[in-house]
């Protein structure tokens, strides 16, 4: 290993007893990935499991380290996009893992974005009861939030992310020089989730954020910087709520508005999952503005911010019709944020004062959408 990659490398622990894992951030830490496994499970063989524009890409670097550490290793290569989060896709990810001879002791290698690492994962809690997984997120919001923390799943035509399991990973490598190769508008996507920590619970991130966002884009130190500090939010919050019965719905600030858009959407390429968290966030805290308990500026200053970056602010940026705000309403009931009927909100108190809120009257929502829907 180089001394600049040595230097450049940041280690994030997920702490969870005897599943703890490490999240290993940055530039070229997929070369690592075969004497990295070889150590935590010596022996094993793998299952990549890819899509066909970041496996054009990177796998054959991933296969070239597993070699190098003799692991045997097989690829299942799915379409990209949200759209391979179904039922015909798990079906066909899990029977070519069955169909690699892979046995229960092997491993799942997700080499991709935010829909393999879900699908793959997904897969790994259910073939053969439950295969160790490696996550080698390959996208910005991946590598920030979708590849921790062990929630994996797949899309129902009743809604995102409805059928899913929790399935933590044995390791994370976030191979922050892969970025490089993202689409501008998938890095700003998976930006939103970025600024979704300072506006959690860290306002010093948020005003970081502000000031140095423009070098986070550039890449290099403020990027991993960016990236390591995004990771280790997550993993304190997941280690000390792991199955989401408390703090970690925090995390799914800007979610509720966000996943009804994607679905009011298609989720299609007229609204990617970080722009609807993005919409959500502002939301969420135009929301807390109305019922009096943050202050408006601070609602400004988040609107502001994602702005500046050149994110979605308005309803009227998304491309096409959508729903009514009743109809937006309806689709937030379908959200696993509803709890018996009642819809649960993350707000905010002001920057970095996120809290869950377990009763927000559907009216003011509707009225707050109205409102949004016909805002130019
Ligand atoms: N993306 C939200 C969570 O992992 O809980």
């Amino acid at each position: 290993m180089s001394v600049a990659l040595k230097q450049a490398m940041r280690t994030v622990t997920v702490e969870l007893g005897d599943r703890s894992y490490e999240i290993v951030i940055g530039p070229g830490v997929i070369d690592e990935a075969g004497p990295r496994i070889s150590r935590l499970r010596p022996g094993a063989a793998a299952v990549i499991v890819t899509d066909e524009n970041v496996g054009k890409l990177h796998a054959d670097r991933l296969e070239k380290s597993l070699g190098s550490a003799d692991i045997r290793s097989s690829r299942t290569t799915i379409p990209a996009g949200e759209s391979s989060k179904s039922y015909p896709m798990i079906e066909r990810v899990v029977d070519s893992i069955l169909a690699a001879k892979i046995e229960r002791g092997d491993l799942v290698i997700a080499l991709g974005g935010g829909v393999v690492g879900d699908l793959a994962g997904f897969a790994a809690a259910i073939a053969r009861r439950g295969m160790d997984l490696v996550q080698v997120p390959t996208s910005l919001l991946a590598q920030v939030d979708s590849s921790v923390g062990g929630k994996t799943g797949i899309n129902s035509p009743h809604g995102k992310n409805l059928v899913g399991a929790f399935h933590q990973p044995l390791l994370v490598l976030a191979d922050t020089s892969l970025l490089d190769t993202l689409p501008e508008r998938q890095f700003r996507a998976g930006y939103a989730e970025v600024a979704k920590y300072g506006l959690i619970n860290d306002a010093a991130f948020f005003n970081w954020l502000e000031k140095n966002w423009g070098d986070v884009f550039k890449g290099g130190d403020a990027r991993i910087e960016a990236i390591a500090k995004s990771c280790q939010a997550k993993a304190a919050i997941v280690g000390r709520d792991e199955r989401e019965s408390g703090e970690r719905a925090l995390l799914n600030l800007g979610h509720t508005f966000g996943h009804a858009l994607e679905a009011a959407t298609g989720f299609s390429d007229r609204l990617l999952h970080g722009e609807g968290v993005a919409l959500g966030m502002v939301l969420a805290f135009q929301l807390s503005a109305r019922l009096g308990i943050c202050p408006k500026a601070d609602a400004e200053r988040v609107e502001a911010h994602l702005a500046a970056v050149g994110l979605p602010i308005k309803l009227s940026q998304i491309p096409g019709a959508l729903p009514d705000a009743s109809g937006l309403l309806e689709l937030m009931g379908q959200d696993k944020k509803v709890r018996r009927g009642v819809l649960v909100f993350i707000l905010a108190r002001g920057i970095g004062k996120a809290f869950v809120e377990p009763k927000v009257e559907p009216e003011i929502v509707r009225q707050l959408l109205a409102d949004a829907l016909n805002s130019a």
